[in-house]
């Protein structure tokens, strides 16, 4: 056998990426189910949203949340290798519709599934699809409800069997690094004190924190125009008060934070196929911290059940 030159690229090889497969029709929602402005157009109304929400705004919010939270739980369960994104699109379809809520993401500028799945390389927006889990894979799922004319978003990345050291690293790196997050917030602090905390806790372990999508604003509308980087910038000077609500969703990288779009125009993928992880929650900011908008009914959070019994590596 011949030797063979080793390239010091940290590229994964080509056969073991992720590729595209089959996506399945929009499904259907109940008419009895409230929608919103964007569920028939794709679009949603260009309308200004308030910094600070209503009493009655932020309750309808923790029902909202708890109904994507529940689904994601539920969602968690069902991982395992065999499964599609497909499938667990369905599932969490029907845990939403049966809660009463529409799938925030459906129809959402024209995106065509109920949650999103980004399977080791992909970064966020994966769209369900005939491909199905294998061991050693790690997948996020993202989970957006809408019910009572508001949105709850929250997402966990969960592991398929037994995953390498890395992925649990990084996985725990997304965790944690958005619990410090939170952390790091309450009435006065600035937006940029989030991204200052997740930035330095991923430096920390040695990983990259992506850029280009960010934590967001959310209410009535599933994105308003409140920014949240999940690294460090100075300019991101808001003051946080009291009835604000947003997301943090830091996505985590164990390579490089460069990325590359599939031709879907949604699959956002590392380019140097590393894997990425995120988890998310919705946040308010109350009189003297924050609260999670997107507990599950149970009390007990996606995140904690991800690095139980479910893998035998790491700790
Ligand atoms: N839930 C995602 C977020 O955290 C947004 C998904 S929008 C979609 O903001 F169109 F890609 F589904
Ligand atoms: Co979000
Ligand atoms: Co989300």
């Amino acid at each position: 056998m011949g030797k063979r030159k080793r390239t010091k690229t940290a590229r994964k090889s080509h056969s073991d990426s992720v590729r595209p497969g089959i996506v399945g029709p929009m499904r259907d929602v109940p008419a009895v189910i409230a929608r919103p402005d964007y569920a028939l157009t794709g679009q949603p109304a260009d309308r200004a949203s308030r910094a600070i929400r209503t009493e009655s705004e932020i309750d309808r919010m923790r029902t909202a949340g708890a109904v994507a939270a529940d689904a994601l739980v539920e969602l968690g369960r069902h991982v395992s290798p065999g499964i599609t994104t497909d499938e667990l699109d369905r599932i969490g379809h029907e845990a939403m519709i049966g809660a009463g809520a529409y799938p925030s993401t459906l129809n959402y500028r024209g995106y065509p599934k109920s949650l999103c799945t980004s399977v080791n390389e992909v970064i966020c927006h994966g769209i369900p699809d005939s491909r199905a889990l294998v061991e050693g894979d790690m997948i996020n799922i993202d989970v957006t409800a809408f019910i009572g004319g508001v949105h709850g978003d929250t997402s966990a990345t969960f592991l398929v069997g037994e995953v390498d050291p890395t992925s649990v690293r990084v996985a725990k790196a997304a965790r944690d690094s958005m619990h410090k997050g939170i952390e790091a917030v309450g009435p006065g602090a600035h937006v940029y004190d989030i991204g200052r905390a997740i930035e330095n806790h991923a430096a920390s372990e040695g990983f990259s924190v992506v850029r280009e999508f960010i934590g967001h604003g959310i209410g009535e509308q599933f994105h308003t125009s409140l920014q949240i980087p999940h690294y460090f910038d100075p300019r991101n000077d808001t003051v946080l008060r009291p009835g604000m609500t947003f997301t943090i969703e830091p996505m985590i990288n164990v390579g490089s934070n460069r990325l590359e779009m599939w031709d879907d125009d949604w699959t956002v993928v590392t380019k140097d196929g590393l894997r990425s992880a995120q988890f998310e929650h919705t946040i308010l900011i109350t009189e003297d911290g924050t609260e999670m908008l997107t507990l599950p009914t149970s009390g007990e959070p996606a995140e904690d059940l991800v690095f139980t019994d479910t893998i035998a590596t790491g700790t």
